[in-house]
């Protein structure tokens, strides 16, 4: 039968969640970060570009694209502190991989939650490489919608199961400890930055706020630990004093993007950082010694997501969990695009 060109795969959002579920969400996490880190491995194969922002009072609306020049992804996602107060959330995306060869669109996904996913495997990689060793106590300060994933996938990468979580709304911390019983965590909810920061070998910061924040201060960081921000990814939305990073090992996705976005927009433009995937080809050293501070600046780069959008379209075809979308006009003679239109008007009624 011929392949039905009109046709692109489509992964909704029912989908997605029952994707995750079939494969089980650890393994998903832990899947996907191979897929992610056998990329970050032939990063000079890929198209590279600082994704594409619009800023807003409100919020960001960024395009990221690359190719590793046989297939082409590009994510839309959006970022808006405010929308949680109005029922909607900070961070929602879609997604699209296309074929390189004829430019004809090859998957069209939900990537809402695949961005919490794909967020949560690459902090748990760099970790993998940058944390002290033996680490299983994490800080997680800001407990909205990421927060649940990067605790998973903390666990399912390096064995982390005893979490501190800090929220300036308790609600939420409540919320994630809830959400996540069941999984093998000891869990410690604290009212304070403080506190929560006290015996973790990792501390990750995702928490949402449209300004230059400081979430955490010089002297609340100690020797050794591995600092996993996340929440700090656009001109002018920062959580770490710039302190602390004078104090780190700081390393990146990819630093045309991070030097805009990430923790270092506070140092001068050519301060040293080292690239993660260099940390991952061994052509770069990962954490110095058990004193040294790591610091992952995460932002999210586009490989990240077309290393998601590869994972999902390959699980395609063993689970069917797609629908066929109509989305690609296919007249019988590719030229007469306007034939196709006009056989398409419905007689008019007598
Ligand atoms: N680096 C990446 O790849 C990446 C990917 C996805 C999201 N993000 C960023 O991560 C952040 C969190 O995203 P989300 O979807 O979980 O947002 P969310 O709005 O669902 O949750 C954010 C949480 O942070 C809390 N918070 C805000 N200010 C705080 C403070 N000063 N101290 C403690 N908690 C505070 C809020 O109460 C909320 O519970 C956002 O800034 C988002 O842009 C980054």
């Amino acid at each position: 039968m011929l392949p039905k060109l009109n046709v692109v795969p489509f992964v909704s959002v029912d989908s997605m969640m029952k994707l995750v579920h079939a494969v089980g969400v650890e393994r998903f996490l832990v899947e996907l970060a191979g897929f992610i880190e056998a990329d970050f491995k032939r990063w000079e194969s890929f198209d590279k570009t600082p994704r594409v922002a619009s800023h807003s009072a409100e919020g960001v609306i960024e395009l990221m694209p690359t190719s590793d020049g046989e297939v082409y992804g590009f994510k839309y996602v959006n970022g808006h502190p405010k929308n949680t107060k109005e029922g909607r959330q900070t961070v929602t995306a879609f997604g699209v991989l296309a074929d390189v060869g004829t430019g004809y669109p090859v998957l069209l996904t939900e990537m809402t939650i695949l961005t919490a996913l794909r967020t949560a495997s690459t902090s748990a990689l760099a970790a993998k490489y940058l944390a002290p060793k033996g680490a299983r106590t994490m800080a997680i300060i800001g407990n909205g919608a990421q927060s649940e994933f990067q605790a998973l996938a903390f666990k399912a990468l390096l064995g982390v199961d005893r979490l501190r979580l800090h929220d300036i709304d308790a609600s939420a911390s409540r919320r994630c400890a809830g959400n996540l019983t069941g999984f093998g965590f000891d869990v410690t909810i604290c009212d304070t930055v403080e506190d929560v920061v006290l015996g973790a070998d990792i501390v990750t910061t995702v928490t949402a706020d449209k300004q230059n924040a400081t979430i955490l201060t010089d002297n609340m960081v100690g020797p050794g630990i591995h600092i996993n921000a996340v929440g700090g990814d656009c001109p002018g939305k920062t959580e770490l004093h710039a302190d602390i990073l004078r104090r780190s090992g700081i390393f990146v996705e990819y630093p045309p993007q991070t030097r805009i976005e990430g923790e270092i927009q506070q140092l001068p433009a050519d301060y040293p950082v080292t690239e993660l995937w260099q940390v991952m080809t061994g052509a770069a050293e990962g954490r110095a010694n058990n004193r040294q501070i790591t610091l992952f600046d995460s932002v999210g780069f586009a490989i990240e997501d077309f290393s998601a959008l590869r994972y999902v379209r390959e699980q395609l075809a063993r689970t069917g969990l797609y629908e066929e979308l109509d989305l690609l006009a296919d007249p019988d003679e590719p030229r007469d695009l306007f034939g196709m239109l006009l056989r398409a008007q419905q007689p008019a009624a007598a």
